[in-house]
């Protein structure tokens, strides 16, 4: 991203010039306090917001809203309130939604949907149905739906969110694990400096720091500075 702002329909310019790079397989951490704009930057890289100033590309692509389609088939976004993600009555189907999407065939769908929610040890809520899960549960059911896809890019909206300590302890392994590139956005420091290497610190839509993780993350004075 170049000098990328994004302005709300009401005025508020919510992300105002930020620059930042995700490389291949790399992962960042975006911290900032509560409005600094973390959420408003991972919505407009996936094409729910539209860029109102600068430039930004995705694996080569330029983003606008004509390659939307193309930068999702890439990018993956656990959204930041699990209600969001889940739409289908079934968690098979939630998980499945994406990769049938893709085309895949059946077979193969079946061997993502197990695969996901095995990983983040949600198998036993694969006949459930979404709308009457915990908010952890539809926190872990929202993620395979993301894993199922296998993006390159995954950009995660606080994704420790309404998990118990064990759920997020195997939630950061799981990610650890994985070869993608990650963007995340989190209040969750110690998550970030487990999985991440490099940390980019928010402020009034603003880049106000960036680093390497365990050296940003662990200097009190400037978190406590932006408010974290
Ligand atoms: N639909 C909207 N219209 C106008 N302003 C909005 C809208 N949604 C969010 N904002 C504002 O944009 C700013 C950034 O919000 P955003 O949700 O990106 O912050 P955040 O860093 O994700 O915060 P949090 O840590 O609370 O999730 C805030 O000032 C917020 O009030
Ligand atoms: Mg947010």
């Amino acid at each position: 991203m170049k000098d990328v702002s994004v302005t709300y329909p009401d005025g508020n310019r919510a992300v105002n010039g930020v620059s930042l790079a995700l490389g291949n397989g790399e992962r960042k951490a975006l911290v900032g306090a509560n409005g600094a704009g973390k959420s408003t930057l991972l919505r407009a890289i996936v094409g729910l917001l539209s860029i109102s100033g600068g430039e930004a590309r995705v694996d080569g692509i330029a983003l606008s809203a004509r390659t939307a389609p193309d930068v999702r088939a890439r990018v993956g976004m656990v959204f930041q309130n699990p209600d969001d993600q889940l739409f289908m009555a079934k968690v098979a189907d939630d998980v499945a939604f994406g990769p049938r999407n893709m085309g895949l065939s059946e077979d193969e769908v079946n061997r993502r949907v197990g695969s996901a929610l095995d990983r983040l040890g949600a198998a036993h809520l694969k006949d459930r149905v979404s709308d009457r899960l915990s908010g952890g549960e539809k926190r872990l059911v929202g993620l395979a739906s993301v894993l199922s896809m296998e993006p390159c890019i995954l950009l995660m909206d606080e994704p420790s969110s309404f998990l118990d300590p064990r759920s997020r302890r195997n939630l950061i392994k799981v990610l650890s694990s994985l070869p993608q590139a990650i963007l995340l956005a989190t209040h969750d420091l110690d998550m970030a400096r487990r999985l991440c290497s490099r940390a980019v610190v928010l402020r009034d839509g603003r880049v106000c720091a960036e680093g390497s993780a365990d050296e940003l993350l662990s200097d009190k004075q400037m978190l406590e500075a932006h408010g974290l």
